[in-house]
């Protein structure tokens, strides 16, 4: 089912009696990179997700955004849709929102799944990489960006081998509102760094790394399972940085496993 809340496309389906999951994508994708999982979960649990404000189908707005007004709509939804303790599943900056909402507000959530995502904040370098890809989509404009950016998502085997399934997200990622992509840019760079607050994670936690995740590699996601008490560690094999997409049954199955043991 569609609804809008707060300007935003949120999507459901399956039996809302069931425990909710709440997936939020990563960038510059949308909602339809977690199809596979909610394809496969959808008759045990009621799932929701819904394109971050200013990617997809999102309204853009004034598109000025923070990792906080990010938090803000996301627990918005949970609210709207009176969502009990769901488990809260986001990738790379889906994660990096996750992190920012279990510090904000832990016993709003009954479980973390965290994918190819990082805790820290973007270093000095970071940031002025951040500051050089607005000024790419300024100049060159998204496609150019997205040309540039997408394909250090994904494995080399993916793109060469499957390349309808990564020229179907190249594709769609273009078709993006350059503001909203910018205004992602600039929430990510100013976002706050929640490492300090891993060791007070006291929710079930799943990590997920793709093999080959070149942007936030199984070394970094290793360091989460340390820090995060009792979190439950697993690699997908030939993945890059997109595993729900790369690898839907392998990524189905961890999450699958974790559930039945909550
Ligand atoms: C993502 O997949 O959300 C991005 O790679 C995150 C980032 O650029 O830091």
């Amino acid at each position: 089912m569609l609804l809008t809340i707060n300007d935003l496309q949120v999507f459901t389906s399956g039996d809302e009696s069931k425990q909710p999951i709440i997936f939020v994508h990563g960038f510059p994708y949308d909602h339809t990179m977690w199809d596979k999982q909610i394809d496969h979960l959808k008759d045990d649990y009621y799932c929701v997700t819904y394109d971050i404000r200013g990617l997809g189908s999102s309204s853009v707005g004034d598109g000025q955004y923070t990792m906080e007004s990010y938090v803000d709509d996301l627990l918005e939804i949970i609210s709207e849709l009176k969502l009990t303790k769901p488990v809260l599943c986001g990738l790379s900056m889906g994660g990096y929102m996750a992190f920012r909402a279990i510090e904000r507000s832990q016993d709003t959530f009954g479980a973390l799944i965290l994918s190819d995502t990082r805790a820290e904040a973007d270093s000095d370098e970071g940031k002025l990489i951040r500051a050089s890809k607005i000024k790419q989509i300024n100049e060159e404009g998204i496609e150019a960006f997205v040309d540039s950016f997408v394909p250090t998502c994904f494995a080399h085997d993916t793109i060469v081998n499957r390349s309808d399934l990564f020229q179907s997200v190249l594709n769609k990622c273009k078709t993006n509102d350059p503001i909203g992509v910018k205004g992602a840019l600039i929430a990510m760079l100013s976002r706050t760094d929640t490492t300090n607050y891993l060791s007070n994670i006291s929710i079930p936690t799943l990590i997920i790394v793709g093999e080959n995740d070149a942007l936030t590699p199984p070394a970094v996601m290793k360091s989460l399972n340390e820090s995060i008490p009792n979190s439950k560690f697993v690699v997908i094999s030939d993945s890059g940085h997109m595993t729900p997409i790369e690898k839907p049954e392998a990524v189905n199955e961890a999450i699958s496993d974790f559930m039945k043991k909550l």
